[in-house]
């Protein structure tokens, strides 16, 4: 898939406090391309059913729910023209988000969005949990980001820690593109790094 575009396409996976956005963010400034958070894209759906007043484990109310909206996922966050950047990293989104994301419509329906995102740009740096295994195996480079438990829990101090382990443990477990090390993909733990270290790393893998 990648082959025939002209800019690269980095797939960057990891759990929650990994470092994924920071490293995705400097990355796509390094290289020149832009950054899709296809979490954010999860927790979008999740706002939208929350607010909604749908139970986030209606497998098809929330199917559906995803196929209509109309999400803008660039700087800011906008579902149906509602600016929710803010707002879909709330506590009662964090909490419920794994119950959509195992949720086989709504994967279809965002990997879809995600690879036409690429497509129109002819590359980019994509995060999330199942991007170097499922939606851009192919990709140029495909990164898999971990840090220990404590780092972690440190880096997302806004949610719970145990909610933290459990988001995760859902994420890794669930039978629809779980969280996993996608094939060929270089393990990068970046418990005691700095980011222009990972991306100096990174950039030479390039
Ligand atoms: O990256 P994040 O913590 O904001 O992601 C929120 C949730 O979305 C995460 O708990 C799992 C889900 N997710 C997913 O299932 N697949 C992705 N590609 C990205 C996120």
């Amino acid at each position: 898939m990648t082959s025939a575009s002209c800019l690269p396409l980095v797939a960057i996976d990891g759990p929650a406090g990994s470092g994924k956005s920071t490293v995705s963010k400097a990355l796509a400034e390094r290289l020149g391309v832009d950054r899709l958070d296809t979490g954010a894209m999860y927790r979008a759906v999740t706002w939208a059913a929350l607010q909604r007043g749908l139970d986030p484990g209606d497998v098809g109310a929330i199917g559906s729910l995803a196929r209509q909206l109309d999400l803008e996922v660039g700087g800011r966050i906008r579902s149906d023209g509602t600016d929710i950047t803010d707002a879909i990293r709330s506590p009662e989104v964090s909490a419920a988000v794994s119950a959509v994301a195992r949720n086989p419509d709504v994967r279809s329906v965002l990997v879809g969005r995600q690879r036409r995102w690429v497509a129109e740009r002819g590359g980019g740096v994509v995060e999330g949990r199942d991007i170097g295994s499922v939606v851009f195996p192919d990709a140029d480079l495909k990164l898999y980001l971990t840090a220990s438990p404590e780092e972690r829990a440190r880096r997302r101090a806004d949610e719970d820690a145990n909610a933290l382990a459990r988001r995760d443990r859902l994420d890794s477990t669930r039978s629809a593109s779980p969280l996993e090390v996608a094939e060929g993909a270089k393990v990068l733990d970046t418990t005691d790094r700095t980011v222009s270290e990972v991306v100096e790393e990174v950039m030479g893998w390039l």
